[in-house]
């Protein structure tokens, strides 16, 4: 996949960072996306072990670098067949460019993935599950957000230790059209009334959401840890230990 001129700024920004004092294990499953493709050279970067589920079609998407390994998302025996050995398991798999109109792809698709991701991650005791979930409530795309509510819930029913991501809508390359809402989200934002719903259904950059991600795969939890859009905003890779003291 041809990189953008923010994934090489984002990258030459984690360059100049030391590599991760503790690398991780990753079991990653839509990572030929947009945000996969944006995070899993950063994860690299980091010096963490990216093991990429793939469908065959998309194996020259995945960055080198990569362990590809290929299989059925919607099946949970694929997982118990190539999880282990990861310390953290990536749950990314969506139906392309969601609207209202594909419920049934939603409850196909996404909701199947990541019931089969969950109940596998769990019987195999991956010590830590990342879900890339939707901010909630809103008034709009109520089926993508009962879908994602209901994973949400099965994470927290099956007892697993995670991190539940909530952007709305994530900018960058090819995805740039709500730059349009901006003057909107800022009215809504002073206004008391509808300032938590806008901060909520806020807006964040591909860089905010990627070093989100890095973040909680560095910062595994104890328990259902979730992560709304102003936290997301405010992401950024600390350094390690060792360097904060050089520095
Ligand atoms: N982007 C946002 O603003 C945003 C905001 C909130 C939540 N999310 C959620 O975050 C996740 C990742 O988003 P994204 O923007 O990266 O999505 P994306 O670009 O549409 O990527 C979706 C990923 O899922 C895979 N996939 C889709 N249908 C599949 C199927 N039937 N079988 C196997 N794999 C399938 C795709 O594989 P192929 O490459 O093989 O097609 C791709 O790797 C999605 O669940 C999305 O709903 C995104």
């Amino acid at each position: 996949m041809a990189a953008s001129i923010s994934d090489i700024r984002l990258l030459l920004r984690v360059k100049q960072l030391p590599k991760c004092a503790d690398p991780r294990r990753v079991f990653v499953t839509g990572g030929t996306g947009y945000l996969g493709g944006n995070l899993l050279p950063v994860l690299l970067e980091r010096g963490h072990h990216v093991r990429a589920l793939v469908r065959t079609n998309s194996k020259g998407k995945v960055p080198a670098g990569c362990e590809v390994v290929s299989g059925d998302p919607l099946d949970a025996k694929t997982y118990r067949q190539l999880v282990r050995p990861a310390d953290t398991f990536i749950h990314l798999v969506g139906v392309p460019r969601p609207s209202p109109s594909k419920g049934t792809q939603f409850r196909a698709i996404d909701l199947v993935s990541a019931q089969e991701a969950i109940s596998a991650a769990a019987d195999l005791g991956v010590p830590h599950f990342v879900y890339l979930s939707v901010a909630q409530p809103a008034p709009v795309m109520r089926a993508y957000i009962a879908v994602r509510a209901e994973c949400e819930s099965l994470i927290r029913q099956r007892g697993l230790n995670a991190t539940i991501l909530r952007p709305w809508y994530v900018l960058g390359p090819g995805h740039r059209w709500p730059y349009l809402l901006l003057p909107f989200y800022k009215m809504m934002e002073w206004f008391p009334p509808t300032r938590a719903g806008a901060l909520r259904l806020g807006l964040v950059t591909i860089d905010q959401m990627v070093l989100s991600l890095v973040q909680a795969v560095e910062s595994p939890h104890e328990g259902v840890r979730v992560v709304e859009v102003p936290e997301i905003r405010n992401a950024q890779v600390s350094l390690s230990a060792e360097h904060a003291k050089t520095a």
